[in-house]
């Protein structure tokens, strides 16, 4: 007989009326890494937020070491060894890392807080995953990657059974993912079970050791690693064959739509000039770091630039906020989508006319035109394959890739004449991924013009006319057509190569 250490039979969730999770069954073998993927919606998350107490469970059982539990709040579940990174961090930017780490489960002397003992716990903790940062840092000074490591010693902090990691990857570069890939086996030799969802196939394939699929709140499959391809995986996940994953590119007019010069944000990127021109997708290359966002947040007025200039269709244009660059017909999907991109607490529809709602009015006071919206929104739902309960739903209730679309729509209709996006296909399902793609091909080939931040090279292989690659702040080369391959990318990246045109 199989040991398990965790068993979840027929589990049904509902959020009002709609079911979410139907019926779902599976376990988790001690000491393993499991792996669990599905498109966007396909319930992971809630799936998790049951087990960790988060969400209660409609009906269904789950057995812990042998035991039925009944998980009421996030304690319960913490007490007896299940915790959770989540997938949207949840930490608090003004506190400390020592308080977030302890934050509800203070340790305490005589009922006064132990201070002393949770800070020495805490840099023992941060000693153990090997990172550098004092308990007494604010969370907002810290990096993605160290956030992060903060998200696991505080899951760590209470002698976890189980720990579950939704999307650890997604804010992390390739060698912090190394870093995190590493700690994994680590724990996972001292006895330690993992439950890992991701988008990202191959880095599954890499870490896990038994993979199960999920669809539309349905279990699909289980497979050892090694008897399951990406392909199968992938095709599994949305239950189809997939097709071609890149349209064919468009060829770009000679006509040049928009032209940045010298720009330098002192410190922070330095004299990058490069030229987009009509229906062009031009790539912005580099590791994590390089500047790229910097870049495009520059451009959108949220940085302040010392020296360079911007024409848009030969006219100088000066853009010292980002309602300038909307005037001048500029859009910008943020790589940032919890942060600066949507409102979680507004409906789908009105965090997609949230940057374009003078164009639902018709400049009298207190109109707007909830007509137009309501269409507006039906358009990107269908466009995107947006999978929310309504378009009045809040987007805090919609899964992570599905907010990640909203943000989408929402930059799109302001109907610009050029695109930035950067990362637009993070944390995004292979499916969705391809429809997003043949998106951006069919907006170039209206002669829209985009700029395309990416850190998976695959995409900008596949999707763009050229590619600028940067590196510390600066461009280290352009790379065209035929010569756009990941050797060379990397070269101009890692600075190993420079001034390729
Ligand atoms: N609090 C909530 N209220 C209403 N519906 C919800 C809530 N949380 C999740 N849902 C719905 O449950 C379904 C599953 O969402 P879930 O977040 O589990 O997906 P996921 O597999 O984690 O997707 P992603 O890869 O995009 O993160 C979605 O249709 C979502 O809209
Ligand atoms: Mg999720």
């Amino acid at each position: 007989m199989e040991n398990y250490i965790l068993k979840v039979e027929n589990i049904c969730k509902s959020f009002s009326t709609v079911e979410v999770l139907h019926s779902l069954s599976f376990n988790v073998r001690y000491g393993e890494i499991l792996g669990i993927i599905g498109e966007n919606g396909a319930g992971k998350s809630t799936m998790m937020k049951i087990l960790t107490g988060i969400y209660l469970k409609s009906s269904g059982d789950i057995i812990f070491e042998e035991q039925k539990i009944d998980l009421k709040k996030p304690v319960d579940a913490k007490k007896i060894g299940l915790s959770i990174i989540p997938q949207e961090f949840n930490l608090i930017k003004d506190l400390t890392v020592c308080d977030n780490i302890f934050l509800g489960s203070e340790l305490r002397k005589n009922r006064l807080l132990d201070k002393e003992l949770m800070k020495k716990k805490t840099k023992e903790m941060l000693k153990v995953l090997e990172v550098d940062i004092s308990p007494d840092e604010k969370i907002e000074n810290l990096s993605g990657a160290e956030k992060q490591m903060v998200e696991i010693s505080k899951a760590l902090a209470f002698k976890s059974k189980i720990l579950i990691m939704d999307e650890p990857t997604s804010v992390l570069t390739i060698n912090e993912i190394k870093i995190l890939f590493r700690l994994m086996k680590k724990l996972q030799k001292e006895g330690l079970t993992i439950i890992y969802i991701s988008h990202k196939l191959k880095e599954v394939k890499e870490i896990c050791d038994r993979v199960m699929i999920l669809r539309d709140g349905y279990f699909v499959t289980e497979k050892k690693i090694d008897e399951i391809t990406l392909e199968q995986m992938a095709e599994s996940m949305v239950g189809r064959e997939l097709s071609q994953v890149f349209p064919k590119k468009n060829k770009p007019s000679d006509e040049i739509i928009f032209d940045v010069k010298g720009l330098t944000v002192p410190g922070v990127i330095e004299n990058i000039s490069f030229a987009l021109r009509k229906g062009e997708v031009l790539g912005l290359g580099g590791l994590v770091g390089a500047g790229r966002t910097e870049v495009s947040e520059a451009i959108m007025g949220l940085r302040p630039v010392s020296e360079g200039e911007i024409m848009v269709k030969n006219r100088l244009v000066s853009i010292k906020k980002p309602a300038d660059a909307i005037k001048a017909e500029i859009g910008y999907l943020s790589e940032d989508r919890q942060g600066s991109g949507i409102i979680t607490s507004f409906s789908v529809i009105h965090n997609i006319t949230l940057v374009s709602l003078p164009s639902y009015s018709n400049n009298t006071v207190n109109w707007i035109d909830q007509n137009a919206e309501l269409e507006s929104g039906k358009k990107y739902q269908k466009l995107f394959n947006l999978k929310a309960p309504s378009l009045k739903t809040h987007l805090e209730f919609l899964s992570g890739g599905n907010q990640q679309k909203v943000s989408m729509a929402k930059t799109l209709d302001t109907k610009p004449d050029v695109l930035i996006l950067d990362e637009p296909t993070r944390g995004i399902d292979v499916s969705s991924k391809q429809e997003i793609y043949r998106f951006i091909n069919s907006l170039v080939r209206e002669g829209i013009s985009c700029i395309f931040i990416s850190s998976e090279m695959e995409e900008l292989i596949g999707m763009c006319n050229r590619v600028v690659v940067m590196q510390d702040g600066k461009v280290t080369g352009i790379l065209e057509d035929k010569d756009i391959n990941e050797e060379e990318i990397m070269f101009y990246a890692t600075g190993i190569r420079e001034g390729g045109n």
